[in-house]
Order: C-alpha cells, then sequence, then structure tokens
C-alpha cells in the first residue's frame, strides 16, 4: 500500500470542511492550555466527522482535535476513505501560521487513511494562509496496518 491517489476537493467543500473545523473547535475542552482545536474529516461518500480537543487535569492525557475525530469515525465503523482533513486553531494565540497537525495525531490519520488506500489532503488554517499538504507529505515512509498484514 501507499502513494494512494491524490486527492481534490472543490473551493465550496474546502470552505465548509475548514467551517466545520472551526465549529468543532467551539466545543473544544481546553481549560488547561486555552488552546481551542478543531478537526474535520472528509470521506469519500461525502460524510463530515468532526473532532475538538479534550484536555483532561492530568495534563499529560490530553487528546487532540484529530485523534478525537478519527475514533468517532471509527467508532462509526468507518475503516478508510478518508478524502481530506481540516485542522483549525484559536486565532488570538501564536503567529498566526497554519496549524499542523502533532506527530501523533500524523500516525493516528495514517491509520485509516492507509487501511482505504488513500493519501488525504490536509489543509492547515492559519489567519491569513491555508496551507495544503498530503497526509504522506507530512508523514513520509509511514509505518501502518500494512506492514503487519
Ligand atoms: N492540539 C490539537 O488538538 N491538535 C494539534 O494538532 C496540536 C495540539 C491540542 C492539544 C492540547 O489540548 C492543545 O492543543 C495545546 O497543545
Amino acid at each position: 500500500m501507499g502513494g494512494g491517489a491524490k486527492m481534490n476537493i472543490s473551493a465550496d467543500i474546502e470552505t465548509a470542511l475548514i467551517d466545520a473545523a472551526k465549529e468543532a473547535g467551539r466545543h473544544a475542552y481546553a481549560p488547561y492550555s486555552d488552546y481551542h482545536v478543531g478537526a474535520a474529516l472528509l470521506f469519500e461518500d461525502g460524510a463530515v466527522i468532526t473532532g475538538s480537543n479534550v484536555e483532561n487535569a492530568s495534563y499529560g492525557l490530553a487528546l487532540c482535535a484529530e485523534t478525537v475525530a478519527v475514533s468517532r469515525a471509527f467508532g462509526e465503523g468507518r475503516r478508510g476513505g478518508l478524502k481530506a482533513v481540516a485542522v483549525t486553531g484559536p486565532t488570538d494565540k501564536g503567529d498566526g501560521s497554519p496549524i499542523t497537525p502533532c506527530g501523533r495525531c500524523r500516525q493516528v490519520l495514517n491509520e485509516i487513511a492507509q487501511l482505504g488506500g488513500t493519501d488525504p489532503l490536509v489543509l492547515c488554517v492559519g489567519s491569513d494562509e491555508i496551507r495544503r499538504v498530503t497526509l504522506s507529505e507530512l508523514l513520509p515512509h509511514a509505518f501502518g496496518p500494512a506492514h503487519l498484514s
């Protein structure tokens, strides 16, 4: 597996996916970092599944928005078909540069992507810029389910 088809989505779908991520970010439970993140996953059938970060009084147990979204997707029975991901962060923190998924989230996203043989587009949203990359660019030479089969 690997080198799945390049994903392209229309400007309208892209905007809707980013809006869904922003909306999800409003439900973030982030009282410790006050850094609210939203993620939205677009599947090939048009479904959108969102997540937001969930922190914990035991700080190191925080779950990122992308991981929550992927967990929800697995919980709904999805095992592939991931076409695109949008990630949004707070606009009042940092330098406004696009937020990119953390290393663990890249690996978590890779699981569902590789299962379905796709290389999803990742929309990393900043204040004035959207960085469009593929998951394989964020996580080259990924270890995944194919290695275990
Ligand atoms: N966070 C995410 O939800 N996604 C990322 O890609 C980066 C970081 C969360 C984890 C933590 O709750 C807060 O942002 C600050 O690191």
